[in-house]
């Protein structure tokens, strides 16, 4: 058998279940990234970057953080998220996927117990795979789920830690968790809560702090703020009890044995936190064009992020295809990255479509749905 038989023979059985991705070209308005406050091209990033490089810094780490590696422009990043965002430490990774990877590998022990909401991302489900606690799934943002699936563990002698782990707004679905019962749920289990707030950090919240602010600086909240999404740049910001921090330093495999983030990435998104905080006409400018869209006609989720559900992946990848062609980019999503059944466009609002494509786009949908 050749080499590559396997792989080209899995690569076939994909494309006959129309499930085989590509990467295609980003062309027409900005329905797909998640550059909601369209700061990833902004001459403010950038800007942020140059003062940088014309200060010394140097665009790369040269080893991990615990060797060479630790600059003076992660710490300054680390101080002043952990002042925004209001806790009491915060570790700089080098994508959102890195630091939930180890975050779940690491954090829950042997004999803990994960529970997951059921839509949680796939990075979590990477670190759980290579963590040693029992996982438990829950169904979607249902408190009385999770409080049952806690008390039968209990029952069936499970005596170690609960970790709750959600997303504060789900990438794929954009409605919310109930954090208010999960957080007193957590208080009264005694149970970590894990908050990944990947899509709502710098949109929604005090100062766009997020929809956990109000319960951080707890010791038993943690939350992953990615940088990569409304934030404009890369990487993650995981917050919690130093203790936490300080355990990933020391026993976080995924932070231990990776190269720093570039010192620069530290530098934009400190310039970005401080775009966040100082600028709220972004974060009022994206809630307008949220009312604007549920007004056109485009499913309401109450937040930028809207799934249009048609169920057939192919049918949903003829759409997508139809409704690029028309010039805009929103993008098909099929199973694994949603449930069997669920696929669908997701149109993602930004700042880098107006309120005119939107309008656009729904009477599009209108006539092809
Ligand atoms: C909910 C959620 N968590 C984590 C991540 C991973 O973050 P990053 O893109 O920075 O690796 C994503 C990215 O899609 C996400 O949607």
């Amino acid at each position: 058998m050749a080499i590559l038989d396997q792989h080209r023979a899995d690569l076939a059985a994909l494309a006959r279940r129309g499930r085989r991705r590509s990467l295609i070209p980003r062309a027409g308005a900005d329905f797909a990234s998640n550059d909601y406050l369209g700061l990833a091209g902004s001459g403010r990033l950038a800007e942020s970057v140059a003062a940088a490089l014309a200060r010394g810094v140097p665009v790369g780490a040269g080893g991990s953080r615990l060797l060479r590696g630790n600059h003076p422009e992660h710490e300054a990043l680390e101080a002043e998220a952990a002042v925004f965002f209001g806790c009491e430490s915060a570790l700089f990774f080098s994508s959102g996927f890195a630091a939930n990877a180890t975050a779940f590998a690491t954090l829950p022990r042997r004999g803990d117990l994960i529970l997951y909401d059921e839509l949680i991302h796939a990075s979590a489900h990477e670190g759980m795979r290579a963590g040693k606690a029992d996982r438990a799934s829950a169904a979607h943002n249902d408190a009385d789920a999770f409080a049952d699936a806690i008390g039968s563990w209990r029952a069936g002698g499970g005596k170690g830690r609960v970790w709750i782990a959600v997303e504060s707004l789900y990438s794929m679905d954009g409605d919310r968790a109930p954090l208010d019962a999960l957080a007193a749920l957590a208080d009264e289990t005694d149970a970590f809560l894990l908050i990944d707030e990947a899509h709502a950090t710098g949109v929604f919240g005090p100062d766009g702090r997020g929809l956990a602010a109000p319960w951080q600086g707890r010791d038993n909240v943690i939350t992953l703020s990615t940088c990569g999404k409304a934030l404009g740049c890369e990487g993650a910001l995981l917050c919690g009890p130093a203790a936490i921090t300080d355990y990933l330093v020391n026993r976080g495999r995924g932070f231990i044995f990776s190269t720093a983030p570039s010192p620069l990435m530290a530098a934009a998104v400190r310039a970005a936190i401080g775009i966040v905080r100082h600028e709220p006409e972004r974060r009022a400018a994206l809630a307008a064009l949220i009312d604007h869209a549920a007004a056109a006609g485009l499913p309401a989720t109450g937040s930028q992020i809207i799934p249009v559900i048609i169920g057939d992946d192919k049918r949903t990848m003829e759409i997508a295809g139809a409704v690029q062609a028309a010039g805009f980019d929103v993008r098909g999503i099929r199973p694994p990255t949603v449930p069997i059944g669920t696929s669908r466009l997701r149109i993602s609002l930004t700042l880098n479509a107006g309120a005119d494509a939107v309008t656009g786009l729904s009477a599009l949908l209108r006539d092809l749905l």
